[in-house]
């Protein structure tokens, strides 16, 4: 392998259609990615079984939705693998040889897990599962050879317990079979939810989808909350305290403009209500070709199962490479 080449996995769960918070953490880093390297995109169904186990259809749905999503926000098959993590079952054989090298205790302490089995009221009742999917990851992480995982900060932990991995299978085997990976933490801050909660997140119910139809787009931006001090127009305002401001930042291009309207703001005789006529108009230049081609799409689901059946392959060719050389180090090449 080419020592120097950087290559890029990265993966989303298919939990539900992608929203903005998606777009600014990690489709927009993907996109900048695009061309420069290596990346391979997966959608995790696997995964995403690890807590919906008796909802297989829904997955399946899912796995469309975000296919979709990221083909109308630009990402190209040519220029990246897309594929489907069931369709790679290298990585499941490639879990259960590490499963021998994580201690139970090391897994209940992963934080990212730890909180996660707390949001979904697990209690006792976690499956082992959804436990040891910090493993699987690794699996998928390690599998392609990837040296760098773009990342939340909340899955930093998962890139932890796979250079674990990583580093306890070279030794144990005493072999130099697995690559390093490092997480790329996006420099694009956490999109808020447009009801003001810290995170934008569809089980919070507080999202616009990527698909977001333009009606519905205008009735959640009129509910968006401006500055509460804010009391009437004239009243000076924090733009810091208004979340209009806050995806204006994120989204709008005329930076000039967006400084005027914050100055203005803080003065004093700017309403909430203009500041969100403007954020309705930028949001629906942004979205309105990715709604466009992202409805293009759903319109023909083969053609998008294809795109996702052929990267697969591709995957598949790679992760196969990965698993005989891990094969060959544990004594396993009959
Ligand atoms: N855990 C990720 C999520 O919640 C999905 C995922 C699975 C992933 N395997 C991965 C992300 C490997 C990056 C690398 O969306």
């Amino acid at each position: 392998m080419d020592k120097s080449k950087k290559i890029v996995l990265t993966g989303d769960r298919p939990s539900g259609a992608l929203h903005l918070g998606h777009y600014l953490g990690s489709l927009k880093s993907r996109l900048e990615l695009q061309g420069t390297c290596e990346q391979l995109i997966m959608i995790a169904d696997a995964q995403a079984l690890t807590d919906n186990a008796s909802n297989p259809e829904k997955v399946r749905q899912n796995v469309l939705e975000v296919a979709c999503d990221y083909l109308a926000v630009g990402l190209d098959p040519k220029q990246n693998i897309f594929f489907i993590q069931s369709l790679v079952p290298e990585l499941f054989e490639l879990t259960l040889y590490y499963l021998n090298l994580v201690t139970w205790n090391r897994l209940k302490h992963n934080p990212t897990v730890k909180q996660e089995i707390t949001q979904k009221n697990f209690g006792e009742s976690v499956p082992a599962g959804f436990m040891t999917y910090p493993i699987s990851q690794a699996a998928d992480i390690s599998a392609f050879k990837a040296n760098c995982v773009p990342v939340g900060q909340d899955q930093m932990p998962m890139i932890e317990q796979t250079n674990e991995i990583v580093r306890k299978f070279n030794t144990t085997y005493n072999c130099n079979v697995l690559v390093k990976a490092e997480g790329m933490i996006t420099k694009f801050s956490r999109l808020p939810g447009i009801d003001g909660d810290a995170k934008m997140s569809k089980s919070l119910g507080n999202c616009v989808y990527l698909g977001e139809e333009a009606a519905s787009l205008k009735k959640k931006i009129r509910k968006i909350p401006g500055d509460p001090n804010h009391t009437e127009i004239n009243a000076p305002g924090d733009p810091d305290n208004a979340l209009s401001f806050t995806y204006l930042r994120a989204f709008c291009q005329d930076k000039q403009k967006l400084e005027e309207l914050e100055t203005h703001y803080r003065k004093g005789g700017l309403g909430d209500g203009t500041v969100k006529q403007y954020l309705l108009e930028v949001l629906e230049e942004f979205l309105s070709p990715i709604r466009k081609r992202r409805a293009e799409f759903a319109s023909d689901p083969a053609q998008v199962m294809r795109i996702l059946k052929e990267g697969s392959l591709r995957a598949r060719e790679k992760a196969a490479a990965t698993l005989s050389e891990v094969r060959a180090a544990m004594h396993l090449n009959y």
